[in-house]
């Protein structure tokens, strides 16, 4: 069944300040800029009223809660079991992959990525000062994306400090199989890389996919791969209202 989402009008949605609505003259609409056009959620948007209504808007602290949530739903979704106490909240996944790359490696050392991939990567990379290697994507017989394993362990050859993995994969759609990821698993291991899962659409795959997280894919407990995950509050809807968490280098550098 198709539920349809409860949209403003487009002279409404015209009105919004954001910068899918004002980049451009009316009549061009940017879809890369993605940002959502239906309502804030209402549980979200009642806690954002009555923490404004009380002026309670200082420096966040942390809060167990968070994490707590985090574990619920990994759990919930895809029988992942994470420790609550190792959830760190960031500002939004961008700043969370600049700051673990800044955290795993050193100016004038190399990173990985897979492109056709989300443009940032490429910025993230240039902002630490690192060397950007590309293994891209290769497409199988029949024009489907996947990662090139063999692209990989070439690029893992030079010992790069990190690999940012998207997964699933933005632009392709690819949601990367559990094989797959064993393998990157294993080539990290083998050549010394720290792996940075960006898994920010991890609960956006359609029907008949089943995503699964990096660090279900590792033997062990999984302490050497990082990862980033979602923020509590998705960015893209709240993108006007984020706060930069004085707390984030501090936390990176424990977890390097
Ligand atoms: C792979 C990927 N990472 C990060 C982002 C941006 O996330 P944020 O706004 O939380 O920085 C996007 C947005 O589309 C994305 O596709």
């Amino acid at each position: 069944m198709t539920v349809p989402l409860p949209v403003d009008e487009l002279a409404v949605l015209r009105e919004r300040r954001s910068a899918k609505w004002q980049t451009y003259p009316a009549g061009i609409l940017p879809l890369t800029i993605s940002e959502t056009d239906f309502p804030i959620a209402e549980p979200i948007a009642e806690v954002l009223h009555e923490a404004v209504s009380r002026s309670d808007t200082g420096y966040a602290m942390p809060a167990p809660e968070f994490g707590k949530a985090v574990a619920g739903f990994a759990d919930a979704r895809w029988g992942w079991p994470v420790e609550p106490g190792r959830v760190t909240a960031v500002t939004d996944v961008s700043t969370g992959c600049a700051g673990l790359l800044r955290a795993c490696c050193r100016p004038g050392e190399a990173v990985v990525i897979s492109p056709p991939v989300y443009p940032p990567f490429f910025d993230w990379v240039a902002e630490v000062g690192a060397e950007l290697i590309e293994a891209p994507l290769r497409q199988d017989g029949s024009g489907m994306w996947q990662l090139d394993l063999d692209a990989l362990r070439d690029a893992f050859r030079v010992r790069p400090a990190a690999y940012i993995l998207c997964s699933p994969h933005n632009p392709v759609g690819r949601v990367h199989d559990r094989g797959e990821l064993e393998v990157v698993v294993q080539l990290a291991h083998e050549y010394g890389v720290r792996v940075i899962s960006n898994e920010i659409h991890a609960p956006l795959v359609l029907e008949g996919a089943a995503f699964t997280p990096l660090l279900t894919s590792i033997p062990g407990d999984g302490a050497g791969p990082l990862l980033v995950r979602r923020p509590a509050v998705p960015g893209r809807i709240l993108a006007g209202r984020r706060r930069v968490s004085r707390r984030c280098r501090g936390d990176f550098n424990e977890l390097a």
